[in-house]
């Protein structure tokens, strides 16, 4: 696994910064104190300001193409959460495919992306984006109920020893992936789900479903289970079914 860390004080954005490099080995990372176009899952802003966060990418090879975007991002939840529970304590969830959850509010996201050849190994870029100590200037430039590490723990939390942490889950965690599959992850990804066995909703462009979540099967599939019957969803945004 690649040792290679570096560390920017401005840039635009992690993951196109890792996109444009040359010759990177698998577990290379880029991290950096601020971007100024940080971007989140489905064309929005990741709003990232200067010391205060966590922001970074990481490099990961996979052989093939089928090997599963999914997985890497399902994989990639357990391993950050985890990562902060065993630390701080155990209050960190997640809420499918890959959001970072506490008691209703993100904590932070994993935007995965390939670049890619048609055949041959696959490229994939692994951004993680962690709410530490929100400034009130920027607070207000977020519109989905937010919280931060410090508010969780009630404690100031070191940077620098947070990305020691996270990083070194993240690699252990995507070595036992490349081994096992996601399958080694189903137990835990359940485990930590924020929805498990509640009312949800899952939507997307044309439909929605509601649904008792019963977290997530071998493929990432996340299976969704209504009148009886169990559905397997592959893409779309949960919601807490309000009643
Ligand atoms: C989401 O929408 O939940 C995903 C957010 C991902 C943010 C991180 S911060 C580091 C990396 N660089 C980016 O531009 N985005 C990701």
């Amino acid at each position: 696994i690649g040792e290679n860390l570096q560390v920017w004080s401005e840039v635009g954005s992690t993951n196109d910064l890792l996109k444009d490099a040359a010759s990177l080995t698998s577990g290379d990372v880029v991290l950096a104190e601020c971007q100024t176009a940080g971007r989140g899952r489905r064309g929005q802003t990741w709003v990232s300001p200067f010391g205060a966060h966590l922001y970074f990418s990481l490099f990961w090879q996979l052989d093939s193409r089928h090997a599963a975007l999914q997985g890497l991002s399902l994989v990639t939840g357990v391993a950050v959460a985890k990562a902060i529970n065993d630390w701080l304590g155990d209050a960190v969830r997640l809420k499918w495919p890959n959001d970072l959850y506490h008691n209703g509010r993100k904590l932070g996201g994993i935007l995965v992306e390939m670049v890619g050849q048609a055949n041959g190994p696959v490229n994939i870029i692994i951004g993680v984006g962690l709410n530490v100590a929100m400034p009130p200037e920027s607070a207000s430039r977020i519109d989905q109920p937010w919280v931060d590490l410090q508010q969780i723990y009630g404690q100031q939390v070191d940077r620098t020893e947070l990305a020691n942490k996270v990083i070194s889950a993240l690699h252990e965690a995507l070595a036992l992936f490349a081994d096992k599959g996601l399958a080694a992850f189903v137990d835990d990804w359940n485990r930590l789900d924020c929805f498990w066995g509640q009312a949800v909703v899952l939507k997307n462009e044309k439909s929605q479903q509601v649904g008792i979540c019963r977290g997530i099967e071998g493929d990432g599939a996340l299976l969704l289970e209504a009148g009886g019957q169990v559905t397997r969803i592959y893409g779309g945004e949960l919601s807490m079914r309000s009643h």
